[in-house]
């Protein structure tokens, strides 16, 4: 693996250097079914909506459920570039919401097997989306391997829990598992609370959640905010059309919105951009 880190390095100190650093964040969570793609797919959009150029990669290896929520069935995944079959070009989607989206698949892990030629391939296929401002990956929920790999590359990892107690424990069991696994850096860890009926209660389980961290784990955890409970997330997944563009006023849409505001003010930390994310995947592996 080391070995395939060199080759990368002497990959990424061929190319020109860009001064445009893409933001890579990783959506993730201890329990499933709290709200991550939901958030991934809609949180994408209000960023698109600010002018901002987005590609939102499904990283659900298990079930992949942005195309659900986004209507749209992906003929290609990153598993036809890993293999040498099709462009990056090829494979991502516009969509009609004003963002890209790349199909996951099996296949991300893979890169890690790839000789130096077919890496040096993929690696200038991967640098093509060093266009976009942001990446937003969703990731499958708890502790796979391959989750772990997303959440170590990006620069960035949102950890969704909800009010549920289940939730809420398995939230911080995810965060002691990021902060011992990933020992070679600090990973920069936020909270999104979802599915809450007040501000209160919100702040109130993410000071729980961001106490014990820093006690327990020594690590700082950082909140960015809720999202209320509301009937229009559940009603869009069902019309397969994301709530911020069908109901953009509601109570959910606002609370995205918000939290977007709030990602775009603080700065992306340590070495951002598509090769240091790659360079940080292989290297996790
Ligand atoms: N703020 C909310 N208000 C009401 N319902 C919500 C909210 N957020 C999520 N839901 C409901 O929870 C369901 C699961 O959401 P979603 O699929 O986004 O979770 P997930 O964390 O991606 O799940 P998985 O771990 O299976 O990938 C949605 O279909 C929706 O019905
Ligand atoms: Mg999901």
């Amino acid at each position: 693996m080391e070995e395939q880190a060199d080759d990368l390095r002497g990959f990424m100190n061929s190319q020109p250097k860009s001064n445009h650093n893409t933001r890579i964040i990783a959506i993730t969570s201890g329990k499933g079914g709290v709200g991550k793609t939901n958030l991934s797919v809609n949180m994408a959009i209000a960023y698109a909506q600010l002018g901002k150029k987005v590609v939102l990669i499904d990283g659900d290896l298990g079930m992949a459920n942005v195309n659900v929520l986004l209507n749209i069935v992906p003929k290609y995944n990153l598993m036809h570039v890993i293999n040498n079959k099709k462009t990056m070009k090829e494979i991502i989607l516009d969509t009609e919401f004003g963002i890209k989206f790349i199909a996951g698949a099996n296949g991300f892990s893979k890169i890690a097997n790839l000789n130096q030629d077919e890496l040096t391939d993929f690696a200038n296929q991967f640098t093509t989306l060093g266009n976009a401002d942001i990446i937003i990956i969703d990731t499958g929920a708890g502790i796979a391997n391959n989750v772990l790999q997303f959440v170590a590359a990006a620069d960035e990892v949102y950890v969704v829990t909800t009010p549920e107690p289940t939730s809420i424990t398995d939230a911080y069991g995810i965060i002691k598992i990021i902060t011992t696994e990933i020992v070679d850096r600090q990973v920069n860890l936020k909270l999104i609370v979802n599915r809450v009926h007040s501000a209160d209660e919100g702040k109130r389980i993410a000071d729980r959640i961001i106490n014990i961290a820093a006690q327990f784990l020594g690590y700082k955890v950082d909140y960015v905010g809720f999202v209320y409970e509301d009937t229009v997330v559940s009603s869009s997944v069902i019309r397969q059309k994301p709530f911020i563009v069908v109901n953009p006023t509601s109570k959910s849409s606002q609370c995205l919105k918000h939290i977007v505001g709030r990602i775009e003010k603080s700065e992306p930390m340590g070495n951002s951009g598509v090769l240091n994310f790659l360079k940080k995947f292989i290297s996790k592996k």
